[in-house]
């Protein structure tokens, strides 16, 4: 039998060069298109979280959603999407990162979550971890408590889930 982790894990895809020279992307959609890796894999954080109290699941644009929105249906749980800015239409809060080239901005709606709400932040893969720093300043600034930034893949060459802990906000990896 093989460990949900490894399954996860061997069943990633790695494409080299994408999106562009030098860069190995780390496609998540074969473990999302086999249903015995993709229960694995919600599983491993149904049963990490289940005995938490958690009050919402945040999901990150893009992929954040299809992970973030299981898990918070398996926990009983609300969703909350943290989107790419210009997508959310009522009163926003926004918070700018770092690319490797510009910036990008994230928002999310100034009602999504109350002062002192226990919130899981979810999203597919850590690179530089400013997506989820973002992602987490945004749910601060409404008062949330983050209990944990949970991802599938850490990518620790980058530096992203090192940063992400000096600010204080445990890192949950389902693989390196
Ligand atoms: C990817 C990934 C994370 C982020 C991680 O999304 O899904 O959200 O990058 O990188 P970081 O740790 O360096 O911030 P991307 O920005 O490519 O957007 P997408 O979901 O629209 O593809
Ligand atoms: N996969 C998905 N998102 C990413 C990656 C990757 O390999 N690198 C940076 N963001």
């Amino acid at each position: 039998i093989t460990d949900p982790r490894q399954r996860v894990l061997n069943t990633i895809r790695n494409i080299p060069d994408w999106p562009e020279k030098g860069v190995t992307f780390r496609d998540i959609t074969p473990v999302l298109q086999d249903p015995v890796c993709f229960r694995s894999l919600i599983d491993i954080f149904v049963y990490r979280y289940m005995r938490t109290r958690i009050d919402l699941v945040a999901g990150v644009d893009a992929r954040g959603f299809i992970v973030g929105s299981v898990l918070a249906y398996e926990l009983n749980v609300g969703f909350v999407p943290v989107r790419k800015k210009g997508k959310l239409p009522f009163d926003t809060l926004c918070e700018d990162y770092e690319l490797e080239y510009g910036t990008s901005s994230v928002e999310i709606h100034t009602d999504a979550v109350r002062p002192g709400q226990r919130v899981l932040l979810v999203d597919d893969l850590i690179a530089t971890g400013g997506t989820m720093l973002a992602a987490s300043r945004l749910l601060q600034r409404l008062g949330a408590n983050v209990v944990e930034a949970v991802c599938i893949i850490d990518l620790p060459e980058l530096g992203g889930s090192k940063l992400i802990e000096e600010e204080g906000l445990n890192v949950f990896a389902v693989c390196q």
